[in-house]
């Protein structure tokens, strides 16, 4: 499927395509205040970080695709220029979603929810007592991206002060997203949380570089058996094993490379072998078995 966004004129498959495809989006809940200081809180998972020194939040207020309105956070934004931005928990995200109904102009969000309201230190608009982070914000600039329904707003913001709960920070002081428990917004009604099995670690490339994909042996590039995540972990090694390494292998771990089979299916045998190490992190051995496989090394 082939979707050009400027011309399609099914805008609610498009919009489905895109909100679906970048995916998952973390959320800010947006605390705001107007010219007369009503109180407004509202989510947007249209949303990043773009800068740590100086720490840059963007996120985006639309325009309503029904009837081409805008949003009270941007209009309070445009008043007043602050806003706080704070994380979403999973143990707070219905509140979060009650937060985001089309309340009329003037009405807390922060009362209509049942989240608590925390002066700020910096800004005017309050921050959420039950978020994990609060970023008390200045906002820089709002770019306008068009006149229609369905147009964002980016809302440019530098963080002057950051909360940040205790109980976020493993024993390193680093943030531990198990701790932190984000949720993010996806397509459709679909919600991710970010815990379990939906957070894994990899370890970044090695310094300077790894050899990358085209440095491979052959035998190995044309695996039938790996996949693209096995020959990037594969890869991402400095230099190939030396050959006296692969030869001590051979010898000591001879148990490993003996099958009844041959040719293609004896290689395809090894190739999953090698694929269980690397699923163990034994990059390696791995490496050495698949060295060992490949006669013509
Ligand atoms: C999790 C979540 C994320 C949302 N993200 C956005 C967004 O990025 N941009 C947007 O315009 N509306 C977004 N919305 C809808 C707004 O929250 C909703 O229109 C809200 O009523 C705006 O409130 P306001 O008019 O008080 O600013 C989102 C809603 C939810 C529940």
């Amino acid at each position: 499927m082939t979707v050009d966004p400027r011309t399609t004129e099914d805008k609610r498959a498009l919009h489905d395509l895109l909100l679906g495809a970048v995916s998952p989006r973390p959320i800010a809940l947006a605390s705001t205040i107007d010219g007369d200081g009503h109180v407004n809180l509202s989510p947007f998972s249209f949303f990043n970080i773009f800068g740590t020194h100086p720490a840059i939040l963007v996120f985006s207020p639309s325009r309503r695709v029904k009837g081409n309105t805008t949003k009270h956070t941007l209009e309070n934004i445009l008043e007043t220029k602050e806003v706080v931005i704070n994380t979403v928990s999973y143990s707070m995200v219905e509140q979060v979603s009650l937060a985001s109904s089309d309340f009329e102009r003037g009405v807390n969000e922060f009362v209509k929810s049942g989240l608590t309201e925390v002066p700020s230190s910096i800004v005017r608009p309050p921050r959420v007592n039950e978020s994990p982070v609060s970023f008390e914000c200045r906002v820089l600039e709002v770019k306008s991206m068009g006149a229609e329904g369905g147009a964002g707003n980016l809302v440019i913001c530098e963080v002057l002060l950051i909360h940040a709960r205790e109980y976020i920070f493993n024993e390193q002081g680093k943030v531990d997203p198990h701790l932190m428990d984000n949720v993010a917004r996806m397509g459709g009604d679909y919600y991710c949380r970010v815990k379990g099995d939906a957070v894994f670690e990899l370890p970044k490339p090695v310094i300077p570089v790894g050899m990358g994909i085209d440095q491979l042996p052959a035998a190995i590039r044309n695996s039938t058996v790996l996949t693209g995540n096995n020959l990037a972990r594969l890869a991402n090694l400095h230099h190939l094993p030396a050959p006296a390494e692969v030869e001590a292998f051979a010898s000591e771990f001879s148990h490993l490379l003996n099958t009844s089979a041959s040719g293609q299916v004896r290689t395809d045998i090894l190739h999953r072998r090698a694929q269980e190490y690397l699923a163990q992190g034994e990059i390696k051995r791995a490496w050495l078995l698949l060295l060992n496989a490949d006669h013509k090394h």
